[in-house]
């Protein structure tokens, strides 16, 4: 979503944008269900939605960052609207809002349900294709940075397809990444199956300084019915008063938290582990609250469950905590700018502060809306008049690249899973850099996945470093936060891997 909003508020500048799929398709953003969170009610204001993005980020979100992200979220929703979106409206013409955990009231826009992330995605790409200075290359994936003195200077491209080609140098005059997060790291996971931390991963392999890598957001319900990835059942489902039950029928949440269903997300995901993990089978239980209405209100949801063979109006739905929104990224300051020159980050690739430890619901599509628009206006700022005529990018690929091998993938997804997941403790987390590092070396040589195992390792390493629990980063050997640590973490590559190589030499 960030790449193509960018590209339109650059426009007439001209923007190349590179696409591993046909353009929109395998993008976190158009897998959300949620929505958008945003001060629309008269009721509400964009202070008390920067005060519940600062209480749910459990003491390490950045306020600054929240007021810039909360302040305007209005206008971003009317933009929307303008380009198309078809946001759920009532008879007077007032956005429908939904309530999600943590929020302290109803605020997020969505549509027809829990269609939102597909059809904003249909807006922005319809407009892009309007858009003639925007020149659209589809198949094609970022694999490395060039970077001189510091600055970005090129990035390498390959063709994304099974048969991978050479990386070959494409040279802009500003660089933006906005190419999603890391859940796919994970062998249980919401995210799209392209979504594998390459992005970050890259950027740290050029030396971009990476932020808060530890904290991962795991989802409390994710469809638990043995697809990969898991599909979700939005939040906005307990927002409606869907609850959370156990093979026994208990309603376990109400003895953890006073808002039980709907209280942060980590909490929830904490509790339905525990439940998994004592074999108590977890599930959502929406019949009282959305009956048959369930399977018209939330489309997305219903056709996950009919593929499983599951009857939401009648039985309750299997769920699991799954990775689903990495908080840490590339460090990104309020200007949108990387640690690295010429190069500016949006979206989930980028750690800008706003969610800390624990992202609020559907603040995540707000946050990559704003940045864009922050990046695009810095960008052009900084490059000035726009130039005239620029002919289109052509691209000679030549054969003989290497793709990520599929059993290396799935036993570095299945170690983050075990060891690096909703509950951590050192020997987990020093045996899962030294599992990184062996898979690492087998397949050294292909740019892909040494960028998944580069972004595996900071996540390892950072949450090996973080001897406390917050929010989404729960350590059993730490189990209670220390108010010495409500700060957020920063790391080079180079600092992970000497954490690594420690971990590999206490065995060796
Ligand atoms: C959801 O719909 O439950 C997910 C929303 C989000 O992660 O922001």
């Amino acid at each position: 979503m960030g790449a193509l909003y960018a590209a339109l508020k650059l426009a007439p500048r001209p923007v190349l944008v590179i696409s591993p799929e046909r353009v929109g398709e395998g993008a976190s953003s158009a897998w959300a269900q949620g929505g958008v969170a945003a001060a629309m009610d008269v009721a509400d204001s964009p202070d008390q939605h920067a005060a519940d993005t600062v209480r749910a980020g459990a003491g390490t979100v950045d306020a600054t960052i929240a007021d810039k992200v909360t302040r305007d979220a209005k206008d971003y929703i009317l933009d929307l609207t303008e380009m198309g979106t078809p946001f759920d409206r009532d008879a007077d013409g007032n956005y429908v809002l939904s309530r999600e955990a943590a929020h302290s009231l109803a605020r997020v826009v969505r549509v027809q349900g829990d269609q939102a992330g597909r059809q904003i995605m249909e807006a922005l790409i319809t407009a892009v294709r309007q858009t003639p200075s925007v020149q659209v290359l589809e198949g094609v994936m970022a694999a490395g940075l060039e970077v001189d003195n510091g600055a970005v200077t090129g990035v390498w491209v390959e063709t994304s397809a099974l048969n991978r080609s050479k990386p070959s140098l494409v040279r802009g005059a500003a660089y933006l990444l906005a190419g999603g997060g890391s859940g796919g790291l994970y062998a249980l996971t919401t995210n799209p199956p392209r979504i594998r931390g390459q992005v970050i991963g890259m950027a740290a392999r050029a030396g971009a300084v990476i932020a808060d890598a530890e904290f991962v957001q795991f989802h409390p319900t994710a469809i638990d019915a043995g697809e990969d990835p898991a599909p979700l059942a939005t939040e906005a489902l307990r927002g409606e008063g869907a609850t959370l039950i156990n093979r026994q029928g208990e309603r376990f949440m109400l003895a953890i938290h006073p808002d039980a269903e709907l209280a942060p997300r980590d909490i929830v995901a904490r509790a339905i582990f525990a439940q998994t993990q004592a074999g108590n089978r977890p599930m959502l239980d929406t019949r009282a609250a959305l009956g048959a209405k369930v399977l018209t209100q939330f489309p997305a949801v219903a056709e996950a469950c009919a593929r499983a063979g599951i009857n939401p109006a009648v039985d309750p739905i299997p769920v699991a905590a799954a990775a689903h929104y990495h908080m840490g990224g590339i460090d990104t300051a309020e200007d949108g700018r990387a640690s690295l020159g010429n190069l500016w980050v949006c979206g989930e690739a980028s750690s800008t502060g706003l969610h800390g430890a624990n992202r609020l619901a559907s603040n995540g599509l707000l946050e990559a809306l704003v940045f864009a628009r922050t990046c695009a206006e810095g960008i052009a700022a900084t490059l000035g008049a726009a130039p005239a005529d620029v002919p289109e990018v052509a691209i000679d690929f030549a054969p003989g690249g290497s793709s990520p091998d599929f059993d290396l993938v799935q036993q570095l997804r299945q170690t983050m899973t075990n060891m690096v997941g909703v509950v951590r403790d050192a020997a987990g987390l020093k045996s899962a850099l030294r599992t990184i590092a062996t898979l690492e070396a087998r397949q050294a040589d292909c740019p892909d996945f040494v960028n998944m195992t580069a972004t595996a390792t900071l996540i390892a390493a950072s949450a090996l470093m973080r001897e406390e629990s917050r929010g989404g980063h729960y350590r059993s050997d730490y189990p209670e936060a220390d108010p010495a640590m409500a700060s957020r973490s920063r790391i080079t590559l180079a600092e992970a891997l000497a954490i690594r190589a420690a971990a590999v030499k206490e065995t060796s």
